[in-house]
């Protein structure tokens, strides 16, 4: 299949990049590199030995969108080009919302206009809020966001499939929609080759990129938020997935989506949840020198327990995570100390 990865310049697209390639697929990126630069998909290219064509362009400019959209006429988009710092969407809920629903909004319009009708989405567990206990499944109703950025992924989704249930009544769709909803956990590590990994710019907000500077002496100590939890050790509880297996769920999403209509929601997560000093604890083995931690306060909105049934994913889709956190942990210090300024080292 010919398969267009908006935001494919990113931390899980250039991933997925990868993995697509492997499979056999021909990839196609457009990306306005707000959070990423060309430098990733050189490295894609790199590992795969295979070329990208590759888009410099805001999706949301809808011009620019129907042009690359004419030329690949894709099989399938996974859409990822989006905004997802949640700190930053509380500063600035405008930018969030304009970015994140229109790039969405100018895609489905394509798509109708062009006939095209296959779509993978990038949406977050952090849609289940927290009136569930986890382990969340997809039947689970999707609770109160704490955030702008949560609440574009839960518009997004709901944007999607009302578009999907409009095209199966015809009118101005010249095909039914096939729309897969695709709820990440926690993506972390890097691939093996240590060439393409995460690049926060900043300060990272994310745990594991920040343990990674740390480790490789760019930050002090990490700081742990609150150990007085309800959990064995006190610490937070998340679902940590490995982005590469991350990147073949969404080879899998992407070949289920085609040639089929509907919505469906598949959980990406691998049904385990560690707390956060297990991961500080499985990050020093793998680096070989202790991280440098001290318990702070509570971060405001953290949800104690967050993890994943992902059951509904291996039934349906034959796809299930493979990596546990030590190849997450190895493949992350793989990738950071071989780039410890990411990728401007
Ligand atoms: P990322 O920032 O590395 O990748 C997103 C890419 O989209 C970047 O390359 C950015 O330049 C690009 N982009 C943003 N707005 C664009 C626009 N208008 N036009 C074109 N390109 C645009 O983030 P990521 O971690 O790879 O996340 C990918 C997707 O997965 C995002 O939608 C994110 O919200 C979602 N997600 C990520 C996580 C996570 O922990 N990383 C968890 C759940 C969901
Ligand atoms: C966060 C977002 C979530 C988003 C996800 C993307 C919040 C509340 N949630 O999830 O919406 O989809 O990122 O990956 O921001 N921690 C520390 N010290 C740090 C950083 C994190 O102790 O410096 C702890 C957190 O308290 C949490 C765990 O590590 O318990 C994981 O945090 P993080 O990586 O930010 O992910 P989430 O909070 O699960």
């Amino acid at each position: 299949m010919n398969i267009l990865l908006t935001g494919g310049a990113g931390y899980i697209g250039s991933h997925t990049a990868v993995s697509l390639i492997e499979a056999g697929h021909d990839v196609a990126v457009v990306d306005d590199y707000s959070n990423s630069s060309d430098e990733a998909v050189k490295r894609v290219e790199k590992i795969t030995g295979r070329s990208v064509n590759l888009y410099e362009a805001d999706v949301a400019d809808k011009k620019k969108a129907m042009e690359i959209l004419k030329k690949e006429m894709p099989d399938c988009i996974i859409h990822f080009a989006g905004l997802k710092s949640v700190g930053e969407s509380i500063e600035k809920p405008i930018e969030y919302y304009r970015n994140n629903i229109d790039t969405t909004l100018t895609l489905l319009e394509c798509m109708r206009e062009l006939g095209l009708s296959n779509i993978v989405f990038s949406s977050s567990a952090t849609v289940y809020g927290d009136d569930h206990t986890p382990p969340f499944t997809e039947e689970m109703s999707k609770g109160m966001c704490t955030n702008p950025y949560g609440w574009t992924k839960w518009m997004q989704e709901q944007m999607l499939d009302d578009a999907q249930t409009a095209s199966e009544k015809g009118g101005d769709w010249k095909k039914p929609l096939s729309v897969v909803l695709l709820r990440y956990f926690n993506p972390v590590g890097a691939h093996e080759s240590g060439l393409i990994g995460e690049d926060p710019q900043g300060i990272p907000n994310n745990l594991m990129p920040y343990i990674s500077q740390v480790a490789v002496g760019r930050r002090e100590k990490l700081t742990v938020f609150g150990d007085d939890y309800d959990t064995p050790d006190g610490t937070c509880r998340r679902d940590y997935i490995h982005v590469m297996d991350l990147a073949e769920g969404h080879v899998a999403a992407a070949e289920y989506a085609a040639g089929r209509s509907g919505t469906e929601i598949f959980n990406l997560g691998t049904g385990t949840p560690y707390s956060v000093l297990e991961m500080v604890n499985a990050f020093s083995k793998a680096c070989g020198h202790e991280v440098a931690y001290e318990i702070g306060p509570r971060r405001a909105g953290d949800v104690q327990d967050s993890w994943s049934d992902a059951t509904k994913a291996e039934k349906v889709l034959g796809w299930a995570a493979k990596r546990g956190i030590e190849e997450i942990c190895r493949d992350a210090w793989n990738w950071q100390s071989q780039n410890p300024n990411g990728y401007n080292n």
